[in-house]
């Protein structure tokens, strides 16, 4: 088979850049789209990958990018408030070629349908979040929760990956998952931002992700390794 050919939305962030390396690992063809200003955060990957910079939410930069791409692997940005997550969202789930897998990125705070179970601490740092976006105007959670309606709604075939708290560090190996936060396999609630990124590059060639809503935890958490034997190696 030919390589497959991949689009990172977000490349620059650090969660962007795990990923176009996970991906160049693996030998497929990169486009990323970053911010102008932020281009040369891809430096490392020069002459490695294609870039094209504008805003992600940029409806024709974003036609252009995902053009014969196999998979698109999005950063849904919590930051701005002039419909960023959804803007982005919307033109990928538009102008993605019919078919392609298509992976977003957001917090556990996202939820399907409604029966997630929450943690006290959770919930307070999204009304945390919810109140500091409306007085300064940088962070619109609310865009996030409309991008990813839009994304449950559609019938591409997505794939939205919830993350827990994140740390840096080395791989620990494929996250697990489960389908509702409050699950017990979740409880360490905390993902190596370069596995979080391995899980997103992952589901693009696992087919039995599609149309599902992840919620991940590192495989080497100690509420992984719990309930690893009741579920080993799989999420659920
Ligand atoms: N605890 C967490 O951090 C956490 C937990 C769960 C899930 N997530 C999810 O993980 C993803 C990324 O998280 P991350 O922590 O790893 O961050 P990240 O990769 O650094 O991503 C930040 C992204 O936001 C962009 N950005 C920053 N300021 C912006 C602005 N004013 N306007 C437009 N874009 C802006 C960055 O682009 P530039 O490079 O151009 O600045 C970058 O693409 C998100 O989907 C988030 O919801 C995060």
């Amino acid at each position: 088979m030919d390589s497959m050919r991949v689009c990172v939305v977000g490349a620059s962030g650090k969660l962007g850049r795990y990923m176009v390396q996970h991906a160049l690992n693996r030998g497929y063809e990169v486009v990323g789209v970053c911010r102008e200003r932020s281009v040369g955060k891809l430096d490392a990957f020069k002459g490695r990958i294609a870039v094209l910079p504008g805003a992600t939410n940029d409806r024709e930069l974003i036609k252009r990018a995902v053009a014969g791409c196999d998979g698109v692997l999005t950063v849904l940005v919590p930051w701005g408030v002039h419909q960023y997550s959804s803007g982005t969202a919307q033109a990928v789930l538009d102008y993605a070629r019919p078919g392609a897998r298509l992976i977003f990125s957001c917090g556990w705070h996202i939820t399907r349908d409604g029966k997630d179970v929450y943690p006290q601490s959770l919930r307070r740092e999204e009304v945390l979040a919810r109140w500091f976006g409306r007085l300064t105007r940088m962070v619109d959670i609310d865009d996030q929760v409309e991008a990813c309606r839009r994304i449950f709604a559609s019938d591409t075939r997505w794939t939205v990956v919830r993350g827990s708290d994140l740390e840096e560090g080395e791989s620990q190996g494929l996250p697990v998952w489960s389908r509702h936060v409050g699950d017990p396999l979740l409880a360490s609630n905390m993902t190596r931002r370069v596995d979080y990124a391995l899980f997103m590059v992952e589901a693009l060639t696992n087919d039995a992700l599609i149309h599902e809503a992840p919620a991940i935890v590192g495989c080497r958490t100690s509420s992984a390794l719990a309930y690893a034997a009741v579920a080993p190696g799989h999420g659920r």
